[in-house]
């Protein structure tokens, strides 16, 4: 019976099997089953309170600080259940990067900033400065800051612009390799033109990486993922293509959504 089943799921990234999560006796998720399939941009549209980030934090086990929040079910990072006793924090990490609402640089130099994950997980083994610099040109390139910021990169991160601060947090991720990258309104902080233009780098993104965005954003999600999912009150109500999620919802409630009836 191994076929078809076992195919489909080793082409997920992600897959969430009945996930309830609960903050004390508050329950935030409601029996989540998703397959989030790899090298696309999946979008996670919903009225705010919905469970977004709560979904997002679960994936790179942020919530798991709050001592307070209790779970059940299962997730699968590329196959493997990140709850698993066996599995190391350090290596869920590594394989997935989160993005923020805000840009949230460190207060120490651009350089510094893109080296920071790398060095963490590449502890015991020094690079040395030519691969460092390299490391610091390829990442930078990626999220089209480089030439930019090429001639200070010993300036403090924080004196950028929102829109370049957000682009680092981006590039500073990408040393580290992950396969899977969150985001959580990545453009929520920014002006319109600073969305445009973190927005266009996700889209260049593309295909190099398994991308899951949270936006409030209805034309963002529209034009920026192939595929979509709307959560309502904790529940996945709908996950499909995007194209026909905006053109011929299956449910009601997904319709009211995309057609701002509500929050
Ligand atoms: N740290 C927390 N402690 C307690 N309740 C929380 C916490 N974070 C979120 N919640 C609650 O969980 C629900 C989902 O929140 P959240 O995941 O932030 O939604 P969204 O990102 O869709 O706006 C909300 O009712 C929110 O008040
Ligand atoms: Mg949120």
């Amino acid at each position: 019976m191994a076929g078809q089943a076992d195919r489909q799921a080793a082409e997920l990234a992600i897959r969430t099997q009945k996930l309830n999560l609960w903050y004390g006796t508050f329950q935030a998720l409601f029996n989540i089953d998703l397959g989030i399939k790899q090298g696309i941009i999946t979008s996670m549209i919903g009225p705010s309170g919905c469970g977004k980030s709560t979904f997002l934090r679960s994936v790179n086990r942020i919530n798991e600080r709050l001592g307070y929040v209790r779970i059940s079910g299962s997730i699968d990072v590329m196959g493997e259940n990140i709850y698993d006793p066996g599995v190391e924090l350090v290596q869920v990490r590594k394989q997935i990067g989160m993005v923020f609402q805000r840009p949230n640089p460190l207060p120490i130099s651009i350089r510094e900033n893109v080296l920071f994950g790398h060095r963490i997980h590449t502890a015991g083994r020094k690079s040395s400065k030519n691969e460092e610099d390299d490391i610091v040109e390829d990442a930078l390139k990626t999220v089209l800051l480089w030439d930019k910021v090429k001639d200070r990169l010993d300036r403090k991160a924080t004196a950028l612009s929102l829109e370049e601060q957000q682009k680092l947090c981006i590039a500073r991720l990408l040393p580290v390799k992950p396969g899977i990258l969150l985001m959580d309104e990545p453009c929520s902080a920014l002006d319109p033109k600073g969305t445009e233009a973190v927005e266009e780098l996700i889209w260049e993104l593309r295909g190099r990486y398994t991308i899951l965005i949270v936006t409030h954003n209805m034309a963002q999600a529209r034009r920026a993922s192939e595929e979509c999912i709307f959560m309502l009150m904790g529940k996945v109500v709908e996950h499909t293509e995007t194209g026909e999620m905006f053109v011929t919802p299956r449910h009601k409630e997904t319709a009211d959504y995309i057609e701002g009836r509500y929050g």
